[in-house]
């Protein structure tokens, strides 16, 4: 077995615990892109970078990027990579175990001055969860040069541009494609992240081969009636733009429920306007994300949930504007990548387990320049987005060890 220090995964919980410190809110995690926060995590993971014996910088998105140089110089690179970015309110382990696994075994490497025939990369997205801005998997977008430029005039709740808000981080908006990477640069990309769900609990399993990353799509909408005074309107002669929000979620939840085959929706945003308890709501926007073990069946129920929508609307007497901040198709692991993958969870001793990502990661992105895989570990209950989120250390140990194996005898597709 590939032996690791007892203190490695000691050393990643640790270091989840230190990202975990870094936040906007002092009692809950949260850290958004392009905030001092995410900023002062940056410079942790460079240090902890250049602890493990490789180069690091932040390149044009705010994505940590770290080098460690193979047997010549100019190889091109087995990426590992994983989110620095979270959810509002969130749990620790969701990102930062991938980067944080991928430093410790690179510091292995590095401590046994052990040189590969590639570079080991190391790249911490600096938005992944998408949650200032409407859109996701901004800091992988960039590396895969797949970035929307129009993304720079979206602004965040307090109504700062994504353009100013780089400026404002040290970054220059106009030098953004300088973080894409060449496909001839990349052998691959390999990430470690939780399940966030409670399969491999129930196989009682610490890790698992991840088959596909599940496509997604988000929506804002937004509903315009009339607001109006609370005492004096009678109910038939309303147009309330929150009512018409409320039938449309419970709408889209009746239908994903009917649902046979795996389909998710959930509004996680609602805002209403103008927002005073004695004045009718005339103006009510939601996000809908929508996901799908398939594209066609996501793709199909989109268009469903957009006609039922579209008939609440008319029938209240609402304006609707439906726009699509997000869509991203299935992306499959490379079957010769989840196979060197199981050959290492075999080594482990673990059997070899295979399962879909509900969840969207990086990879989904990263697929338009590289063959991807994840390598999956068992968190508590399933629970992730969520404070509750947890990691044994023994399956910290574990997914470290099966990631250092995968490393050490990666083997470029022929
Ligand atoms: C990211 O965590 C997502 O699946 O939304
Ligand atoms: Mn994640
Ligand atoms: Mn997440």
């Amino acid at each position: 077995m590939t032996e690791i220090r007892p203190s490695l995964s000691a050393e990643i919980v640790q270091r989840v615990d230190e990202l975990a410190a870094i936040s906007e809110a002092p009692d809950n995690l949260t850290r958004v892109f392009l905030s001092k926060e995410l900023r002062a995590a940056a410079d942790l993971l460079m240090a902890w970078m250049r602890e493990a014996g490789m180069s690091a910088h932040m390149d044009a998105i705010g994505n940590v990027c770290g080098r460690y140089e193979g047997t010549v110089p100019g190889l091109p690179c087995l990426m590992l990579g994983s989110h620095y970015d979270t959810v509002r309110d969130a749990g620790k382990w969701d990102g930062p175990l991938g980067i944080v696994a991928a430093i410790a075994c690179v510091g292995d490497l590095h401590r046994r001055s052990v040189r590969l025939p590639f570079v080991v990369e190391i790249v911490a997205f600096a938005d992944e969860e998408g949650t200032r801005f409407a859109s996701t998997l901004l800091g992988s977008r960039a590396v895969a040069g797949t970035f929307v430029e129009t993304a720079l005039a979206s602004r965040d709740k307090d109504g700062v541009s994504m353009r100013d808000a780089m400026v404002g981080f040290g970054l220059d908006p106009a030098r953004l494609s300088n973080a894409a990477r060449k496909a001839s640069d990349v052998l691959a990309y390999l990430e470690l992240h939780i399940e966030q769900g409670p399969v491999l609990e129930a196989e009682a399993l610490p890790v698992g081969v991840v088959t596909a990353i599940a496509g997604a799509t988000r929506l804002a909408v937004e509903l315009r009636g009339m607001a109006g005074h609370a005492g004096t309107v009678p109910m038939a002669l309303r147009r309330d733009a929150l009512a018409g929000a409320a039938e449309c979620i419970v709408a889209v939840e009746t239908l994903c429920r009917a649902d046979q085959g795996g389909l998710v929706g959930t509004v996680g945003v609602i805002h209403a306007a103008p927002g005073a308890g004695n004045v009718i709501p005339g103006l009510t926007s939601f996000t809908l994300d929508i996901r799908a073990p398939t594209d066609d069946h996501r793709i199909g129920a989109v268009a469903e949930i957009r006609r039922t929508v579209e008939a609440i609307a008319a029938r209240r007497g609402l304006a609707l504007q439906i726009d699509v901040t997000h869509e991203n198709r299935t992306a499959p692991c490379a079957p010769w990548l989840q196979d060197q993958i199981g050959d290492a969870i075999a080594a482990e001793g673990h059997r070899v387990f295979t399962l879909p990502s509900g969840a969207g990661h990086d990879g989904m992105a990263m697929i338009d320049i590289a063959d991807i895989a994840m390598l999956f570990v068992r968190c508590r209950g399933g629970i992730s987005h969520h404070p509750a989120e947890h990691v044994d250390e023994a399956d910290v140990d574990a997914s470290a060890r099966v990631l250092l194996r995968v490393i050490e005898h990666f083997k470029p597709k022929e």
